[in-house]
């Protein structure tokens, strides 16, 4: 996600900036930008790329070393990464500069109602929108904090907003909604920022702010209210963490930190996807409803991690679409000569963007006047803009090498497709396509809740730190569940892993089974299906022969409690829905043991974050 700097102080506001901004390049981001408020003016400078371009341009055009202000790095959401995208964004008369974080739902409405009152965009983001309101707000008589609090009522989303305006150059406005911000109090100076590794060299006093909250800092003062203008209580606390920490937000490994924020990067993906009927609108989708209602098969092709998500991917897709869906790794696609033609729908999942065996298989499916529509994580990357369209999950930058919020919103972005086939295809009602959104926006909540008690999970990682061998059974989606779990730990702790679907396993794998041995069971939902008795009656089958049961199942299952030497308890979710919550624990489990072998679990030997040659 982006990062944000905001300084009002004696110091040269521009340094302090490109300072905090470099503390937070480790957040991952695709352009920068910094804008300073002095002798009346706003002075401005936004490139595409790393903080270098930036200091390049400054170098040749400087800023002012007086005077207040804010800067960003961008993570792009709406719009490609580029100078014009780049933050920070000006009102029209130019006297209010805007930093953003975050994704305003209704930002297309607001940006028609500025039309109609003679405004245009210079750029293709949501953010601008927001910049031109504070410019009205301001040009018709109100303060800035004013301002802020009265457009924040008007905005849906998940925002983090850092505003300056050239008729108060003592003042640095910000408020907050489902975004982090933090506030520095320093000695006769203030900050704003993402988060402390910013500001932690000038100053260990902070305050976070708490949601729908607009805080206006000057050197000498904080005030913070709500958004309708009352004072809001704040918590103002020491930060004791290291630098290192800082980036971490106090985890040990940027893995475990990633793991924590699954709950927002499922909601920041599922943000903004339904119209104000509730009809989903995917709006990166650039395949007519005519193509897509024409598509008579569909693959998905993927590595890795990714992969697995377009397994869980064919099992929704199909029993919501009737769409023959295959599932391909992208490495065997190109040479099993595949079957593909203008009616194919080729979807191509990837965090990076870059991944090359995925790349140069979408480049054969084109050639094969397939279309393409690309999952990724990464605006702007190399397989999106080689796709027709995309469907961009918003987790934010994934640091660790071992994917883990990329995963949960590669499912989210599946599922929203599949629903949004059905919706363009009439598989399915818009009751029964509504019903399966207002779960999947339940599942941030359920996250949440599961995050909170994973003491049992932590504590199996440190009984199981000696194994030489896990396997993970699963069945129907759970199968790969299962594939997920065992590549974590593969990839993680560097010991053998394998994930079987469970009804396969008494075709010769069960002879791995000896006493002792620790197998880890996804249990589907209970329901009418035979689904989940045939996974309880494998548990039985491998008990017998002596293996350490670990049963993943849904909180009142108690048909389990039986066969399960060690319970890991789900919320209660449909079956399709079921990875988003059963993969977590095996996240939690493999980040663990790894870390109690002593691996550094952010860069696990041999592997590398985007594997860009075949
Ligand atoms: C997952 O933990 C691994 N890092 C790896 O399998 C990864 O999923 C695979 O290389 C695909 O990467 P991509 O999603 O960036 O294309």
């Amino acid at each position: 996600m982006c990062g944000i700097v905001g300084y009002v102080g004696p110091r040269a506001a521009v340094d302090v900036v490109m300072d905090g901004l470099r503390r937070l390049e480790y957040r991952g981001y695709d352009s920068a930008g910094v804008a300073i408020v002095a002798q009346g003016q706003v002075a401005l400078a936004k490139k595409a790329g790393k903080i270098a371009n930036l200091d390049k341009a400054l170098a040749e055009q400087p800023l002012p070393t007086d005077g207040l202000g804010i800067g960003h790095t961008r993570w792009a959401t709406h719009g490609a990464p580029n100078d014009v995208n780049a933050h920070p964004h000006l009102s029209a008369d130019g006297r209010v500069a805007l930093v953003h974080n975050g994704i305003i739902e209704n930002f297309v409405q607001l940006r028609s109602e500025l039309a109609a009152d003679g405004i245009t965009m210079t750029s293709e983001t949501d953010t601008e929108v927001v910049a031109h309101l504070l410019g009205q707000a301001v040009a018709a008589g109100s303060g800035l904090g004013d301002a802020m609090r009265a457009v924040c009522l008007r905005l849906a989303g998940a925002f983090t907003l850092v505003a300056v305006d050239t008729d108060a150059p003592d003042l640095v406005v910000a408020a907050r909604r489902n975004s982090p911000l933090v506030v520095g109090v320093g000695e006769g100076e203030n900050f704003l920022a993402s988060d402390v590794a910013a500001f932690l060299q000038h100053t260990r006093e902070a305050i976070e702010l708490g949601q729908d909250q607009v805080v206006e800092i000057r050197s000498d003062s904080v005030l913070v209210t709500t958004f309708d203008g009352k004072p809001a209580q704040v918590r103002p606390y020491h930060v004791d963490w290291d630098l290192s920490a800082a980036e971490k937000d106090g985890y040990d490994w940027f893995m475990r930190k990633e793991i924590y924020e699954q709950p927002k990067a499922v909601f920041d993906t599922l943000l903004g996807r339904r119209d104000s009927r509730g009809a989903l609108i995917l709006d990166e989708i650039r395949i007519s409803e005519a193509e897509l209602r024409l598509v008579d098969k569909i693959i998905v092709i993927a590595c890795g991690t990714s992969f697995y998500a377009g397994l869980v991917a064919k099992y929704a897709i199909e029993h919501w679409t009737r769409i023959p869906c295959e599932v391909e790794l992208a490495s065997e696609f190109r040479y099993r000569d595949p079957i593909v033609g203008p009616t194919t729908l080729v979807v191509t999942i990837s965090q990076s963007g870059e991944t090359a065996d995925t790349l140069m298989a979408i480049r054969h499916a084109r050639e094969q006047r397939a279309k393409v529509l690309a999952i990724c994580n990464t605006n702007g990357s190399t397989i999106p803009r080689e796709s027709d369209a995309v469907i961009y999950t918003h987790a934010g930058p994934e640091v660790g090498v071992a994917s883990t919020k990329g995963f949960l919103t590669q499912l989210v972005a599946c599922y929203l497709l599949g629903l949004y086939l059905a919706q363009v295809r009439g598989s399915k009602f818009g009751d029964e396509i509504t019903a399966i959104m207002e779960e999947l926006e339940h599942i941030p909540a359920a996250l949440e809740l599961l995050l909170d008690d994973m003491q049992p999970v932590l504590d199996l990682a440190a009984e199981f730190a000696a194994e030489p061998s896990v396997l993970f059974l699963g069945r129907h989606v759970g199968y790969p569940v299962a594939l997920e779990g065992a590549l974590k730990l593969k990839e993680l702790a560097y010991i053998h892993a394998e994930g079987f679907a469970a009804g396969e396993l008494k075709h010769g794998p069960i002879a791995l089974i000896e006493n002792g041995l620790p197998v880890f069971v996804v249990v589907p939902p209970q329901g009418r299906d035979m689904l989940h008795d045939k996974v309880v009656s494998n548990i039985q089958e491998i008990r017998a022969r002596g293996a350490r049961t670990v049963v993943l199942a849904e909180e009142d299952d108690h048909e389990v409690d039986a066969v399960a030497d060690v319970l890991i308890r789900l919320p209660k979710v449909s079956t399709l829905l079921q990875p988003l919550v059963a993969t977590v624990p095996l996240q939690i489990f493999a980040c663990e043991l790894a870390t109690r072998k002593g691996h550094d679990v952010d860069q696990p030997r041999n592997l590398a974050k985007s594997v860009t040659v075949e």
